[in-house]
């Protein structure tokens, strides 16, 4: 099936490392250009040196997702440099798995900001485009955790749970535009060293409590007894970011071999 993604233009949040690396090659591979917005410059301009290498457009530019004219101001450059946005995909993220009663209040705000306020941002800063070109798809990333309450990531979760009931919300207000939004939900999905940024998740505290044993021991719990990589994640956000799920809005996609079924 061809997507028909060849020529259209995307905004990945957070797209330098990881999942949102994957998500950004994909759209690469299917001749989109790609536009990424995210904090580790070094990194994204990495990204986007690959992305070029696949004959698209690629530009990086240093984003705070948490900061509203950070956000607005990445959305002018790229409506500025590749002329429009069709598809807007919000993928950082970032958490600290700890039990809530031991948590810092610091962890809770920054898990705050970068999980919730900066999908709000991102998804608000796009709409006026896309309601002007009564067009456009939105993409934000969740997580398992979001819709199953995860066991030492309670603000993480609730987070992600709220970046789905925005996403329903918003679906409502402005398909009548032609714009649709859906959440794709990984499960736990390791990076690689060689693709995360000094600021990736797994070059920090986190990537430590995920050893290869604790690795194991959660593909135990996914009916198809393994877990998922990035391009897992990314098939699926280049699919329903396509017009070829045009009838597909307001949905929450878990991409985690099984691991929640609702
Ligand atoms: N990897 C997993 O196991 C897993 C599971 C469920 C959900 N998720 C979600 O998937 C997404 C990607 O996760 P990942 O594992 O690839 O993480 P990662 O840390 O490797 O990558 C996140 C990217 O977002 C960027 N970023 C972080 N904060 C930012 C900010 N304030 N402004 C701009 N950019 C920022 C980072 O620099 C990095 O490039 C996140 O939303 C995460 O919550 C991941």
């Amino acid at each position: 099936m061809d997507l028909g993604l060849s020529g259209k233009n995307v905004v990945v949040m957070g797209g330098g490392s990881n999942i949102g690396r994957a998500i950004s090659l994909t759209f690469a591979g299917e001749k989109a250009n790609v536009l990424i917005g995210d904090w580790d410059e070094q990194q994204a301009g990495k990204t986007a040196a690959d992305i070029k290498k696949l004959g698209a457009k690629g530009i990086a530019v240093k984003t705070d997702v948490t900061d509203w004219d950070s956000v607005q101001s990445t959305v002018k450059k790229a409506i500025s440099e590749l002329g429009s946005i069709d598809i807007l995909v919000n993928n950082a993220g970032w958490a600290l798995d700890r039990l809530f009663i031991e948590k810092p209040r610091d962890e809770w705000e920054k898990e705050v900001g970068i999980n919730f306020w900066g999908v709000i941002n991102g998804i608000r800063a796009v709409l006026d485009h896309m309601i002007e070109r009564k067009r456009g798809a939105i993409v934000s990333i969740g997580s398992d955790a979001g819709r199953m309450g995860e066991y030492r990531e309670a603000v993480y979760a609730g987070c992600k749970g709220g970046v789905i009931a925005l996403t329903k919300a918003v679906s409502r207000e402005v398909g009548r535009y032609g714009i649709r939004l859906n959440v794709v939900c990984p499960g736990l999905t390791p990076g690689k060293p060689e693709d995360s940024g000094e600021m990736s998740l797994w070059r920090g505290e986190e990537a430590a409590i995920f050893t290869p044993e604790a690795q194991e021991r959660a593909a135990k719990a996914y009916p198809l007894r393994k877990l998922g990589t990035p391009q897992d994640i990314a098939n699926a956000v280049v699919f329903i970011a396509s017009d070829r799920a045009g009838h597909i809005t307001g949905q929450t996609l878990s991409v985690s071999g099984g691991y929640t079924m609702m």
